[in-house]
């Protein structure tokens, strides 16, 4: 099972193992993972699920899709070239082992 790694901004780390094909925000939801929202569901209409992902997965990524830049736009903090929607990235073989660092606030 792939592995996902959330960071908060004081440094505190969460691991943990997810099903294949468990979106970034599916996994930080159900397993308790404080600081990401997903308010829509997953369906990239409310950009409460965005992360910061880790300098060395930025370009291991799948391309960010025409609905995800819309909603890149409307995070509540700073979107970077980090900025991904936790809903739009699969933990699978692919990106076993992905760090992501969850953002100060989603509202
Ligand atoms: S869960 Fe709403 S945009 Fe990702």
């Amino acid at each position: 099972m792939p592995e996902v790694t959330y960071i908060y901004e004081d440094g505190t780390k969460k691991t943990i193992e997810v099903d294949d094909g468990t979106t970034i925000r599916d996994a930080a939801v159900d397993n308790g993972i404080d600081g990401i929202e997903g308010d829509c569901g997953g369906l990239a209409m409310c950009a409460t699920c965005h992360v910061y992902v880790a300098d060395d997965w930025k370009d291991k990524l799948p391309p960010i899709g025409r609905d995800e830049e819309d909603m890149l736009e409307a995070t509540a903090t700073e979107r970077t070239d980090a900025s991904r929607l936790g809903c739009q990235i699969e933990a699978t073989a692919e990106t076993d082992g992905i760090v992501v660092h969850i953002p100060s606030t989603q509202y």
